[in-house]
């Protein structure tokens, strides 16, 4: 029996992020829209265990389907919920800061490439590291897999689903990607960053 997989905890109080995002948006986001993706990647994999114990792959394509789906969506949460705190906001220093001005050019480059991509994504926009090229890279992602980058590690996410800015911002994602660098806490940035870069 494959071992069911949980919702991480927030690392934070749900109030945490007002005024950039609300203490409803947060509850609905993680509670209901993140545990769905949970649920739906236990779903799958019991499926597939079923098919194995059964013997009967007539379901395959969609189960599998329903794993990347879920299991994108799960892991993608957990990077955006921990790229966020109370006490975020300003910029990026140390080694993750240099690494982004000589790869962009500047702080401001990335960044004003990242807030493009957010608002042109239809799911979410990603600072990803590469191992395979070395490189740091943004990744403009379609749900929570179209135009994934094999191989790559998000080390910073924003969601840009409706459930995640729409009951805050209305149509108004502009505002919600401003707000968003107002919570981004670039310590657990730089650290995932360096943990991703000390295992490759
Ligand atoms: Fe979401």
């Amino acid at each position: 029996m494959t071992e069911q997989q949980r919702l991480i905890e927030l690392p934070y109080d749900e109030d945490a992020l007002e005024p950039a995002i609300s203490e409803q948006v947060v509850n609905w986001h993680h509670k209901t829209h993140h545990q769905g993706y949970v649920n739906g990647w236990n779903q799958a994999e019991e499926d597939l265990e079923n098919q194995r114990e059964s013997g009967d792959f007539s379901g395959t394509g969609s189960i599998l389907r329903s794993f990347t789906h879920n299991f994108c969506g799960n892991i993608l949460h957990d990077v955006f919920w921990n790229s966020m705190s109370a006490s975020g906001g300003g910029e990026p220093e140390g080694e993750l800061r240099e690494r982004i001005e000589e790869e962009f050019g500047s702080y401001e480059n990335w960044k004003q490439e990242f807030v493009e991509a957010a608002k042109a994504a239809g799911g979410w926009a990603l600072l990803v590291y590469i191992p395979y090229s070395d490189e740091l890279h943004n990744v403009v992602v379609d749900k929570h897999d179209q135009g994934a980058v094999w191989g790559a590690h998000p080390v910073l996410a924003l969601d840009v689903w409706e459930h995640s800015y729409y009951h805050d911002y209305g149509p108004d994602r502009g505002d919600f990607i401003d707000n968003f660098f107002d919570v981004v806490d670039w310590s657990s940035v730089q650290e995932r960053y360096q943990d991703i870069v000390e295992i490759h």
